[in-house]
């Protein structure tokens, strides 16, 4: 049987679809995968893998890719999830759309409702983005709105966005071009808390972090290091925001990354969390910023003061409200828990193994960096990768060390081939010049 052309997907050659993408889209993202001898247009994509249109112009990689980047988690459960597919049309059926951001919304009610049991207890309020960026904003204007005060603090090479506020706290590689280095802002180093000691007084409004930083390059903060900054955000009068963007919805293995989910006995609840990424379950894009019932002062006085028309939108809410349904199951859990294991002892073989080029590996439930020698094997590697039928890149603000995000619903037989493609990739890489 000869097989349908797809009506939507891959409807022309690669080589006319990167003239398309670099005349009306971006020339310089174009002619940068072409430099390198990708052919990456996505093309249909399921479960763990991707499947890009062509393979490659030089030396055609396979063209079924494990996606281990997952967008940074937005597809923790793989793509196209069954349930997922299945909530959407599920919701268009039953009448919804995006609704009126204005009126109130029962589908934005419920998702909070379960966001508020799934959540650390004491973090019980809920308002909706359509991203990230967004979300860390609004966590921004809680802190500056409750504590009168406008200093921010973050760390140097951490990432929460590009949107106004969110985009000061953001490391300097993204600000700099638009000479955006509000004074108020102030950087700090990541896991060193007499760093943080320094900077932080009676006039912070607030300290955000990822709880471990993916661009920064999957930064595992010393024990303590969280239970400090909670200690010092209380003596201060400063909120606590963590960036669960990355880190939260299981990735770590425990639900939350800060409440258990990088050492086991430290259960640290924030002021705010903002999550992203994996609540759009990779199929409708959605945002929240969740906080505690002390913040809501703002919105007391004018509800209507902070307003996305396409943030929580009602179909999206449902989407993701399936998703947590999903993730709520306990075998969800223990699935990241067991694959996290595998993958952490296979990347620390990998690391004796090949001791001259990868220096550390470092991680939590199904989130790993593999740190080489230096930054040319970041991209070595990621076409090594690519090569050998893995989708993965390396930390933008730490480019020796690559980052592996598989989908959370990987499965033992996947989790082997991952670690076989990985090592081939490995074993390709020239050893450092002495
Ligand atoms: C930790 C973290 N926070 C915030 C964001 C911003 O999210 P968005 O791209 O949806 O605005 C990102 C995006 O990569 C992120 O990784």
């Amino acid at each position: 049987m000869v097989e349908q052309k797809n009506p939507i997907i891959g409807t022309d050659a690669q080589k006319n679809l990167y003239k398309l993408y670099s005349t009306y889209v971006s020339k310089s993202k174009a002619d940068f995968f072409k430099s390198l001898g990708l052919g990456v247009i996505q093309g249909k994509r399921e479960g763990i893998y991707i499947t890009m249109l062509e393979g490659t112009r030089k030396n055609k990689p396979p063209l079924n890719l494990i996606d281990c980047r997952t967008s940074g988690g937005v597809f923790n459960l793989g793509h196209r999830h069954p349930a997922i597919i299945k909530a959407l049309k599920d919701g268009i059926n039953a009448g919804l759309d995006i609704g009126d951001h204005h009126l109130i919304s029962e589908q934005r009610a419920l998702l909070a409702k379960k966001l508020a049991d799934l959540l650390p207890e004491g973090i019980s309020k809920t308002q909706f983005s359509v991203g990230g960026g967004e979300a860390i904003d609004l966590a921004i204007k809680l802190a500056r709105y409750t504590t009168k005060r406008k200093k921010v603090i973050s760390a140097k090479s951490g990432y929460h966005g590009v949107t106004g506020l969110a985009l000061g706290a953001t490391s300097a590689r993204f600000r700099d071009a638009f000479s955006w280095n509000p004074p108020e802002y102030k950087h700090i180093e990541f896991g060193n808390i007499e760093s943080l000691k320094k900077e932080i007084d009676e006039d912070t409004s607030c300290v955000i972090l990822e709880i471990i930083p993916a661009t920064g390059g999957i930064l595992i903060a010393p024990p303590d290091y969280f239970t400090q900054v909670r200690e010092l955000c209380d003596e201060k009068g400063v909120i606590f925001i963590a960036d669960e963007v990355q880190s939260g919805l299981g990735r770590t293995g425990e639900m939350w990354g800060i409440y258990g989910g990088i050492y086991e006995n430290e259960k640290i609840v924030p002021d705010i969390m903002v999550l992203a990424k994996g609540m759009s379950a990779g199929m409708y894009p959605l945002a929240t910023t969740c906080y505690k019932p002390f913040l809501d002062k703002v919105f007391e006085k004018d509800p209507f003061i902070h307003i996305s028309t396409t943030g929580g939108s009602e179909l999206g809410c449902y989407v993701t409200r399936k998703m947590l349904d999903f993730i709520s199951q306990p075998q969800y859990l223990n699935n990241i828990m067991t694959m996290g294991n595998q993958m952490g002892k296979g990347l620390r073989k990998l690391k004796e193994k090949y001791s001259s080029l990868v220096v550390d590996v470092r991680g939590r439930g199904l989130m790993w960096g593999v740190e080489f020698v230096n930054d040319r094997y970041g991209i070595g590697y990621t076409l090594q990768m690519i090569q050998n039928g893995i989708w993965a890149d390396y930390c933008g603000n730490r480019e020796n060390t690559i980052k592996l995000m598989p989908p959370l619903i990987v499965k033992e037989n996947e989790m082997t081939e991952i670690m076989t493609r990985l090592e081939k990739a490995i074993s390709n890489l020239p050893p450092p010049i002495e």
